[in-house]
């Protein structure tokens, strides 16, 4: 609540507004299935269902997270549309091909290792005209140096890519872009209030955690709100179609 506004279970940089409209943008309603990519606990997920009616399924590679996002949905009661589970997304997708209506991918993209593939992949799983929307959190719009990137980078394998490079890949695995948006203020907004939030439970973190574990996490917030509050890193929206083959 303190690093997000409303909090709905976002392990991100998204937020409840932002994902109100991501709806729209996906044309989510009762009769859509939905598909997230790197769901984490659900939280996004879950809130999609509630609003929309939708049915959903996330992918995700922490079962931890998975077993967290599976008790979200049955306290939020909206288990019946929802199924999520365990599967690494540098590997096809366990999902049978044209049987999905709208993919969602929030801040997970940069840690997969070939993203073109994934896009494949994704393209395949769409039913022909299904929309796909994905936040990326790492486009370069400036100087960085390179212990920043080392401190971005505290979540493992990353990547970073400058402007337009995202549009191009979606291009080649035959989606037409229909819109990408800036959304950096969203991290500077969030940043900022989890830099907030860790300095007012530092005792209690310290405790869980450990001195170690806290001061990384203070450094990598603390990066990501620097790079995006000089806009040196910064976070697009790209919402695109599957292209019908031509016959
Ligand atoms: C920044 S979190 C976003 C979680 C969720 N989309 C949200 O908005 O709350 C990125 C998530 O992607 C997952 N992830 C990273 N690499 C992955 C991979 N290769 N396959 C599946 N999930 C992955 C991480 O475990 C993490 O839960």
């Amino acid at each position: 609540m303190e690093a997000y506004g409303e909090d709905i279970g976002q392990h991100s940089w998204v937020s409840a507004a932002e994902l109100q409209s991501d709806a729209v943008r996906l044309r989510l309603g009762q009769a859509s299935g939905l598909l997230d990519l790197g769901s984490g606990p659900c939280g996004p997920l879950t809130f999609l269902i509630a609003q929309t009616g939708c049915r959903g399924m996330g992918l995700e590679l922490s079962p931890s997270a998975i077993r967290v996002g599976q008790a979200r949905a049955e306290a939020m009661q909206i288990q019946e549309r929802f199924s999520a589970q365990v599967a690494d997304l540098n590997n096809p997708l366990p999902v049978e091909t044209g049987t999905v209506d709208a993919v969602l991918a929030i801040d997970v993209v940069l840690h997969v290792l070939d993203r073109s593939a994934l896009l494949s992949e994704v393209k395949r799983v769409l039913r022909p005209g299904g929309r796909f929307l994905f936040t990326d959190a790492g486009i370069i719009t400036g100087v960085i140096t390179n212990e920043e990137i080392r401190l971005r980078s505290a979540h493992g394998y990353t990547q970073f890519v400058p402007m337009g490079w995202n549009e191009q890949r979606l291009k080649d695995s035959g989606f037409h872009v229909l819109e990408t948006e800036d959304r950096t203020e969203s991290v500077v907004r969030n940043a900022g209030g989890r830099l907030r939030a860790l300095a007012n439970h530092r005792e209690e973190l310290i405790t869980i955690d450990g001195a170690a574990a806290y001061e990384k996490q203070i450094d990598y917030v603390r990066t990501v709100a620097d790079l995006a509050a000089r806009r040196a890193l910064s976070r697009y929206m790209y919402l695109s179609e599957a292209v019908e083959a031509k016959t």
